[in-house]
């Protein structure tokens, strides 16, 4: 079977993110075993319906995208416990029009990071919720990283060892289903 094509989303726009850096630290975590495309959200408008009718290029850039994905992975930071808005508008124009939504039957994995002890648990359960209405098949178990400033190393990779165990068990859980899936 040909390589995993997983659309990496991240939701945030911040310059120096750090649910980027644990998302590119997780990519390289992986390695070879899926063909990741990190797929930008900041360049979207808000949603309006009234742009259904000739939708900016940015958005057919976008669910272009995730439609030739197989698998999806958000890294996604927690905002006022829940996720962040300009996750929910990518989400959105993905959304619609309902016969042609992008999300229904893929398969997702969804991790964060942030500074509080409970590393965006509470965003992370919202998206779940989000991507579960839409048909998304959201992998079991969960994956709450507590951002500390040596989570990663100056390589970027994932510094501490039981971390990385974790989050390689969480992938490579991800991984074994999305293969079955995709068949
Ligand atoms: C609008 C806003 C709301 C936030 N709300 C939460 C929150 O509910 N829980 C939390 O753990 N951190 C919260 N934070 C702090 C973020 O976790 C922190 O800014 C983190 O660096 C964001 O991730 P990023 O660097 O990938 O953008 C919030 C930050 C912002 C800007």
């Amino acid at each position: 079977m040909s390589k995993l094509k997983v659309a990496v989303i991240v939701g945030s726009s911040r310059r120096e993110s750090i649910n980027r850096k644990l998302a590119e630290a997780l990519v390289r975590l992986v390695g070879d075993r899926m063909e990741p495309h990190f797929v930008p959200i900041d360049d979207l408008p808000m949603y309006n319906q009234d742009l259904e009718g000739a939708r900016p290029q940015a958005v057919n850039r976008f669910t272009q995208q995730i439609a030739a994905a197989d698998a999806l992975l958000f890294v996604t930071p927690e905002h006022n416990r829940s996720l962040p808005a300009v996750l929910k508008n990518a989400i959105d124009w993905g959304s619609k029009p309902m016969d042609r939504n992008v999300w229904k039957g893929k398969v997702v994995a969804i991790t964060g990071t942030s500074p509080s002890a409970i590393g965006t648990a509470v965003g992370q359960q919202h998206l779940r919720q989000v991507l579960g209405i839409l048909g998304s098949l959201v992998i079991g178990g969960e994956a709450y990283i507590s951002f500390k400033p040596d989570l990663m190393d100056e390589a970027g990779d994932i510094a501490n060892a039981s971390t990385r165990t974790f989050l390689l068990a969480y992938m490579d859980a991800y991984l074994a289903l999305a293969a079955k899936v995709v068949g």
